[in-house]
């Protein structure tokens, strides 16, 4: 079986439902450790009542004591650890979280697998990964035409979230070093999706536009960011689970740069086909508040390494993918509804009312 932490966020209950659903892994068992924050929801897995391969227990992955249980009475043949604070803008206004989740939580995580690990008989140690995944945005801001990042591009973390996920990637990286712990990393860029709590660009938008309400660009909307389909990256962690090379870091990525205003323009497009506006297109609903505090231009990743010694490469194209993803949303009014709790309209308050929006 596998350990799977933040089973229940975004990427990591589609994570779990795929592998649960894959003719290759759906054997096999997943443990699905998740603290239930804001961004967790128990929702996404309801399909998987019932069956015994899907084991959820909640907590947290800084209770080092949980951890070592989890792993003596399940030993998991691998760890695939999605848990952290996910979202640029809280991280501004409120690093602590990340700092606990993102960095202790990771080293206590690693600690843990560690001892595990080292408990195994010999046939199991070397078979075992840990299994860390990450995003493009340590590697920073690229410029207007330079060329996407490679898995050698310097560390460049703006943000507090994203300097809390390099942290993480070094503490990986030294564990591997130091102790020979068998890892693999893999940065990845934007996901889009279902299950996507719309606090993210994509999902606010459809949710804001569906309301009547104003689709908040941030400054100049011109920032680039490189999408993918969420199914694919879950593909492409399995494919690195499986055959990656220790110690080895990956990157995952749509080959699909675009600027948040198209992306924000796609969406209301789809939207007037889909469930029109007698009140009129939804692009009129498109304002442009205040930019986010060094707010990074643009990500781009070349995938080419994943490709070559995996195989690996996105099924979905952006048209395919956003079209699904906005008729997930149009499907599930009732997820959405439930997600929109006291502390998303706090949020909301926390993020936009000052932007002016
Ligand atoms: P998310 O915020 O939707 O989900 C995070 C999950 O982790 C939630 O279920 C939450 O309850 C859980 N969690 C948080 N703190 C925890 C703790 N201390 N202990 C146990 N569980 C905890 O995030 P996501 O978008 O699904 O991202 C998953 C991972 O993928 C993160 O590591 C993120 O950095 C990385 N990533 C995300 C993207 C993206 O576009 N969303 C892209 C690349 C990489
Ligand atoms: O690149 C991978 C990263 O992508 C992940 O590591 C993060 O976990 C994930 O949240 C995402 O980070 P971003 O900051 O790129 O995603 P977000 O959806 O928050 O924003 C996407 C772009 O849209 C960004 O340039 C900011 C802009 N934006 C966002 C929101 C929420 C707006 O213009 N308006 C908004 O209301």
């Amino acid at each position: 079986m596998i350990l799977v932490t933040g089973g229940a966020g975004f990427i990591g209950s589609n994570f779990v439902l795929d592998w649960l659903e894959h003719p290759q892994t759906r054997d096999e068992a997943v443990v699905n450790l998740d603290a239930l924050t804001y961004a967790g929801n128990l929702r996404n897995l309801e399909s998987l009542q019932g069956n015994a391969k899907h084991v959820f227990v909640r907590g947290d992955i800084c209770d080092r004591e949980l951890m070592d249980r989890l792993l003596e009475q399940h030993r998991p043949r691998a760890i695939v650890h999605f848990a952290a604070e996910s979202h640029v803008d809280r991280s501004i206004h409120g690093p602590g979280e990340f700092m606990r989740t993102n960095v202790q939580g990771t080293f206590t995580l690693l600690e843990a697998a560690r001892a595990h690990w080292a408990s195994l008989p010999e046939s199991e140690r070397s078979a075992f990964r840990f299994h860390h995944v990450s995003t493009d945005e340590v590697y920073g801001s690229l410029a207007p035409g330079a060329p996407a990042f490679t898995e050698t591009h310097p560390y460049e973390p703006n943000s507090p979230y994203s300097a809390s996920k390099a942290a993480s990637d070094h503490l990986v990286r030294a564990w591997h070093h130091t102790y020979g712990l068998p890892v693999v990393t893999t940065n990845c860029s934007n996901n889009y999706g279902p299950y996507h709590f719309p606090e993210k660009l994509i999902p606010l938008m459809i949710v804001n536009a569906l309301a009547g309400k104003p689709l908040p660009v941030y400054g100049d909307g011109q920032q680039i960011r490189d999408w993918l389909y969420v199914k694919d990256h879950c593909s492409g962690i399995r494919a690195v689970l499986q055959g990656g090379r220790l110690g080895e870091t990956y990157n995952i990525g749509g080959w699909n740069e675009q600027a948040n205003i198209d992306i924000v323009k796609t969406i209301c497009a789809l939207l007037d086909e889909l469930r029109p506006d007698p009140a009129g297109a939804y692009a009129r609903l498109i304002t442009h508040v205040a930019d986010r505090p060094g707010h990074d231009r643009r990500y781009a990743i070349d995938a080419r390494k994943i490709e070559r010694e995996l195989g690996w490469r996105p099924a979905e194209t952006f048209e395919s993918g956003i079209r699904k993803t906005v008729q997930w949303y149009l499907d599930h009014a009732e997820w959405v509804a439930e997600m929109q709790s006291g502390e998303y309209r706090e949020w909301l308050e926390t993020n936009y009312v000052q932007r002016g929006a």
